[in-house]
C-alpha cells in the first residue's frame, strides 16, 4: 500500500473514533419521528422555566437537530462542564471563558436563560490550584479573584433590554460532602469559605441569584437539614444567598413520594427559591435489565408525573425553575457515572424521540 493511502485510511479512523467521542455526535442525522406526538411543549405548559445542559461543542456542532429541540422543548440552560472552575480558571489570575462566552451568546441569540454552574466544585478544582505553592492568603485571594472576575464577566452580557443573560449562579456546589478535594477550602481559607464565596459573588453583581446546590437533599438523612441550618446561620449573618438547588439524580425507588415531598417542604420553608437543578432518574440501578421494558418505561413515566406535580406544591414566588442533567438517554452521565450502558434517565431516547417519561412530566406539568 502507497504511503499516501496508508495515511489516508489512518486520518479518517482517526476522524471516526474522535466523532464520537465528544459532545457532539455528527454520526446522528436525526430524522426523529416523535413517538407518541406530544400535545404541548415543556415550557408552554409550565409556569417556570424548563431548563436542559448544554456544551459549547454542541451548540456549535453538526448535530442541528438537539439545538431544533432545546428552543423547541426548553427556555433556560447550563453548562454541563463549560462553566465549572476546572475549565475555566486556567491559572493564577488567568481565565479561559471562551466556552461561557459561546454558551452565553447562544442564550442571548435564542432568548433563553442561563443558570451558571458551578463557581466552587470539589471535583472541578484546577490541579494548578490544588497544588497552589502560595500561602493561605494567597490562596484566598485567588478564589476571591476568580469569582468577582467570572461573575462581573457573564454579568456584563445583556440582553437587549438590558438585563444579564445568565440570571444565576450555583455558588458552592456539594460542600456537604466527605470527599477529599473539598477539605482544600476548609483548610486554606476557613469554615466559613461557603459564606464568603457568597458574599464575594454578591459584591461583583448586585443582581445575580445566588444558589446552593447540593445532591441527595431529596432522600431521608441529615443532608436537607444541614441546609437549612446553613441557610439560618446565613440569615443571621447577612450573608447573601436566593436559592437552593436540589440536584434530584433520583431512580424509582429512591427517595420515594412521600420524602422527597417531606424533604421539598423543608427546604421550600426557608422561603428562598428552590431549583430542581440536575434532574434524571435510573431505572437499571440493579442492572437487570439489556433493553428499557414496557413497565419500567410506565414506572418512569409516572414519577417524572409526580416529579412535576410535586414542583407545583412550591410557593410560585418560589420556583425557579427544572433543568434536566441531560437530553437523550444516551447523552446522560449516568452511563459512566453507574459504569452501566443500560440506563435510560432521560426524557428522549438515542434517536431524540419522546420517551413515555416525557408524556408523564407533561402529563405533570398541565395536571
Ligand atoms: C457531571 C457531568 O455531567 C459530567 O460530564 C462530568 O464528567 C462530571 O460532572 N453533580 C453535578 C454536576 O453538580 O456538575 C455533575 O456533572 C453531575 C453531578
Amino acid at each position: 500500500m502507497k504511503l499516501t493511502n496508508c495515511l489516508t485510511i489512518i486520518i479518517a479512523a482517526l476522524l471516526i473514533s474522535c466523532s464520537g467521542s465528544g459532545d457532539d455526535d455528527p454520526n446522528v442525522s436525526p430524522t426523529p419521528t416523535p413517538t407518541p406526538t406530544p400535545t404541548a411543549t415543556l415550557k408552554e405548559s409550565a409556569n417556570f422555566p424548563i431548563g436542559n445542559i448544554v456544551s459549547a461543542n454542541r451548540l456549535s456542532g453538526t448535530d442541528t437537530y438537539f439545538r431544533t429541540l432545546l428552543n423547541k422543548e426548553f427556555n433556560s440552560i447550563t453548562a454541563e462542564n463549560d462553566m465549572k472552575m476546572g475549565a475555566m480558571f486556567v491559572g493564577p489570575d488567568t481565565y479561559d471563558f471562551s466556552k461561557g462566552d459561546a454558551i452565553v451568546n447562544y442564550a442571548k441569540a435564542n432568548g433563553l436563560r442561563v443558570h451558571g454552574h458551578a463557581l466552587v466544585w470539589h471535583a472541578s478544582i484546577p490541579n494548578w490550584l490544588k497544588n497552589y505553592a502560595g500561602t493561605d492568603a494567597e490562596f484566598e485571594a485567588q478564589v476571591k479573584g476568580y469569582i468577582k472576575t467570572t461573575v462581573a464577566h457573564f454579568a456584563a452580557i445583556k440582553t437587549t433590554e438590558g438585563k444579564s443573560v445568565l440570571e444565576s449562579w450555583d455558588v458552592v456546589n456539594e460542600h456537604f460532602t466527605n470527599d477529599a478535594a473539598a477539605a482544600v477550602f476548609n483548610t486554606r481559607i476557613g469554615s466559613d469559605y461557603v459564606s464568603k464565596c457568597f458574599t464575594w459573588a454578591r459584591e461583583a453583581d448586585a443582581d445575580v441569584k445566588l444558589f446552593y446546590n447540593d445532591y441527595n437533599l431529596g432522600s431521608t438523612g441529615s443532608k436537607a437539614a444541614q441546609v437549612v441550618d446553613m441557610v439560618n446561620t446565613f440569615k443571621t449573618n447577612l450573608t447573601p444567598i436566593d436559592g437552593i438547588g436540589m440536584q434530584m439524580h433520583i431512580d424509582l425507588e429512591y427517595p420515594d413520594l412521600t420524602t422527597l415531598s417531606n424533604n421539598v417542604t423543608m427546604l421550600k420553608n426557608t422561603g428562598l427559591l428552590i431549583h430542581f437543578s440536575e434532574l434524571d432518574m435510573s431505572v437499571n440501578k440493579d442492572k437487570s435489565l439489556t433493553t428499557l421494558t414496557a413497565s419500567r418505561a410506565n414506572a418512569q413515566k409516572e414519577k417524572y408525573k409526580q416529579v412535576a406535580i410535586l414542583y407545583k406544591t412550591i410557593p410560585e414566588a418560589q420556583r425557579f425553575g427544572i433543568t434536566f442533567w441531560g437530553m437523550r438517554d444516551t447523552d446522560s452521565w449516568l452511563i459512566n457515572f453507574l459504569n452501566n450502558p443500560n440506563e435510560w434517565p432521560l426524557l428522549f431516547d438515542s434517536n431524540y424521540n419522546y420517551k413515555q417519561a416525557f408524556i408523564g412530566f407533561l402529563d405533570g406539568l398541565n395536571n
